[in-house]
């Protein structure tokens, strides 16, 4: 048999070569059964076990943009902490934004797990060669925005992220048990400046109401393609990464946003919205796919403002970590001397 070019694809049957490159392909079938076994179990999968490539693969992609997207999300709220209309809501949003960050480096955290450097990451972030959340290229123009986010992508984020605390990877499925407890801490203070406005002067509810219409479908779009364009559900579901399709969680999201929008007496921006009694879900309007994939590839609203200030802002850092090795280099050097 051979193999291109002409030459031998198999070395002849009986050389060791051919015996130990066999042994090892049934190695490989015995370990990925037992793995696929092992997380059909609802067992976890820890940083040491055995793992087939694909999965430590599309964890560190999963886990990077996720990170990314922790991190990332800080500027447009972040923008907004000097102009709070008030001293209580500035530092409720600092907490806020410090939360986010923290969210990013347990996610960093999780991603080092699977063999990959932090600084690797980030600079895959800075190239422009990982994604991030597409949410967070669009602008906060004003006061409501900080509501929506909180209320809008937070609560996105934690309808996606909850089912992640059940993850197949230990590290990725603890880190998320906490993210997901801040993040619902998030979405409440995010409604809270929703309904404040919502009930507050003309004026105010007008805010509220723009500020959900040019939120609510960027929300929608966060939670992915649809089920039949997404690449990696089918096999991140069998190795229990994902729990719930794309679709299946963006529906969850409607279904329960709009009684909260009801409430508070704003209109979702969706004229094609309607319950639908047989199915006990609404029915939803076209997402513009168009839109998500611009977006996703570099080319939305803030895509290059937000790339251009995580630069700046590693680059304005990089003497704090210098720092903080060099002293970290001076302790480790005081200790060896006492124990000399
Ligand atoms: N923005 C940017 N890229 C997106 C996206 C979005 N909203 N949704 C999907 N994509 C990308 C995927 O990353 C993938 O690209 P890749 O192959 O280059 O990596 C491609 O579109 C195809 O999508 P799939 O459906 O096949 O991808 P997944 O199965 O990975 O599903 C996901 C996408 C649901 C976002 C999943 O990755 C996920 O659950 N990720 C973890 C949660 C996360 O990252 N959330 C970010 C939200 S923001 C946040 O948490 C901050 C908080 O403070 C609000």
């Amino acid at each position: 048999m051979n193999g291109f070019g002409g030459e031998p694809l198999l070395p002849p049957i009986g050389s060791l070569h051919v015996i130990l490159r066999i042994f090892d392909v049934l190695m490989e079938m015995d370990l990925l059964q037992r793995f696929e076994a092992y997380v059909a179990a609802e067992k976890k999968i820890e940083p040491k076990d055995w793992m087939p490539d694909a999965y430590r693969k599309t964890l560190i992609r999963q886990i990077s943009q996720h990170a990314h997207s922790e991190i990332v999300g800080m500027l447009p709220e972040g923008n907004w902490i000097s102009r709070a209309p008030s001293l209580k809501r500035k530092a409720i949003l600092m907490a806020k934004v410090q939360d986010e960050a923290g969210h990013g480096l347990y996610l960093y955290s999780a991603c080092e797990t699977l063999g990959v450097q932090r600084d690797d990451t980030i600079e895959d972030l800075h190239s422009g060669k990982a994604k991030y959340s597409s949410i967070f290229n669009y602008p906060t123009l004003n006061w409501a925005d900080i509501g929506a986010i909180g209320w809008l992508v937070d609560g996105a984020a934690i309808m996606n992220q909850v089912p992640l605390c059940r993850c197949s990877y230990g590290p990725y499925a603890r880190a998320m048990i906490r993210i997901c407890k801040e993040e619902s801490f998030h979405q409440r203070q995010g409604y809270q400046i929703m309904m404040t406005l919502a009930q507050g002067s003309a004026d105010q509810h007008r805010m509220a109401q723009d500020a959900l219409d040019r939120w609510w479908w960027p929300s929608i779009m966060m939670f992915g393609p649809s089920d039949a364009a997404s690449i990696h559900s089918s096999q991140n579901t069998r190795w229990g990464i994902k729990r719930f399709s794309n679709d299946e969680i963006r529906q969850r999201f409607i279904d329960s946003t709009v009684p909260q929008a009801e409430l508070i007496g704003l209109t979702i921006p969706d004229p094609d919205l309607t319950w639908n009694a047989e199915r006990g879900s609404y029915d939803y309007g076209e997402i513009d796919w168009d839109e998500f994939n611009r977006v996703i590839a570099g080319d939305g609203p803030c895509n290059a403002e937000r790339i251009e200030r995580r630069v700046t802002a590693h680059e304005d850092g990089s003497w704090v970590r210098e720092a903080a090795l060099a002293h970290a280099e001076k302790e480790r050097a005081r200790r060896e001397e006492v124990a000399a």
